[in-house]
């Protein structure tokens, strides 16, 4: 294995609170990653190197061993399943719940329910352990859209404010998982570079704890 240390990124939403926490941990892309169409970059440091590619492919990436490290939300982890990873830390930034959702007044349809969602593996885990029949249809963005055309019953997708459901006539129904985002690394990466991984998670830690007890400007 090589002694090179491979962070995969999630892009969008988390990377842009992900580099101030990196950057406190050390680790500054050697470029400005938004005025580039490059993928892999390098880094301050010679033998760190970061990946940029979609939330959901981050944790085939450093199950399959491409990346040593990753990081990406609770929701896209539960849904992957995220076998062989370890979950050492919470980086608490992109906080939001993943909830089933309903036309607003609307009680529950009550023979099979057509769900909605992203998260076709997390909803059929979700409403199995219910014991609620539901017929899962995979939605690759707007599920709030669903309900309104009929499509769906209800949805299962990511709250915050609730602005997005309110604007659609819906309402939070049942909360599934609090989400957060975390950090994931390789199991044999964890065993064979623990001598770079291992600072590295205690420089991001600190990080995270010196960002909650900053004062809110
Ligand atoms: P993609 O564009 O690859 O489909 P995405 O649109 O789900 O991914 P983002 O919107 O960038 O990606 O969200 C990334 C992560 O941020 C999600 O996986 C989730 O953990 C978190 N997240 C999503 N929406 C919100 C929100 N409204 N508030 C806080 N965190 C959120
Ligand atoms: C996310 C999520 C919800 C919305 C929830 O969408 O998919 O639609 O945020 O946030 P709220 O409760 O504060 O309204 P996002 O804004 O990331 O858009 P996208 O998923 O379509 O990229």
């Amino acid at each position: 294995m090589s002694k090179q240390l491979i962070l995969a990124l999630s892009k969008g939403r988390i990377l842009d609170e992900t580099l101030p926490l990196l950057a406190d941990a050390g680790i500054t892309p050697a470029e400005d990653l938004s005025k580039s169409r490059k993928l892999l970059f390098d880094t301050n440091l010679p033998d760190v190197k970061l990946v940029i590619i979609r939330a959901t492919d981050v944790p085939t990436y450093v199950q399959l061993g491409a990346a040593d490290v990753g990081i990406a939300g609770k929701d896209v982890l539960l849904e992957h399943g995220a076998e062989g990873l370890y979950e050492p830390l919470d980086l608490e930034i992109a906080r939001c719940k993943l909830m089933t959702a309903g036309v607003t007044g609307q009680p529950p349809a009550k023979a099979r329910r057509r769900v909605a969602t992203k998260f076709v593996n997390v909803a059929r885990r979700y409403y199995a352990e219910q014991g609620i029949q539901a017929e899962v249809i995979k939605l690759y963005g707007a599920m709030e859209l669903a309900p309104l055309m009929n499509l769906a019953d209800e949805i299962v997708d990511i709250v915050d404010t609730g602005n997005t459901l309110r604007a659609n006539g819906m309402e939070p129904r049942e909360l599934i998982a609090h989400i957060s985002t975390r950090l994931v690394v390789n199991k044999a990466a964890m065993t064979m570079k623990h001598d770079r991984i291992k600072p590295l998670l205690a420089r991001l830690e600190s990080a995270v704890k010196k960002r909650q007890t900053q004062p809110i400007e």
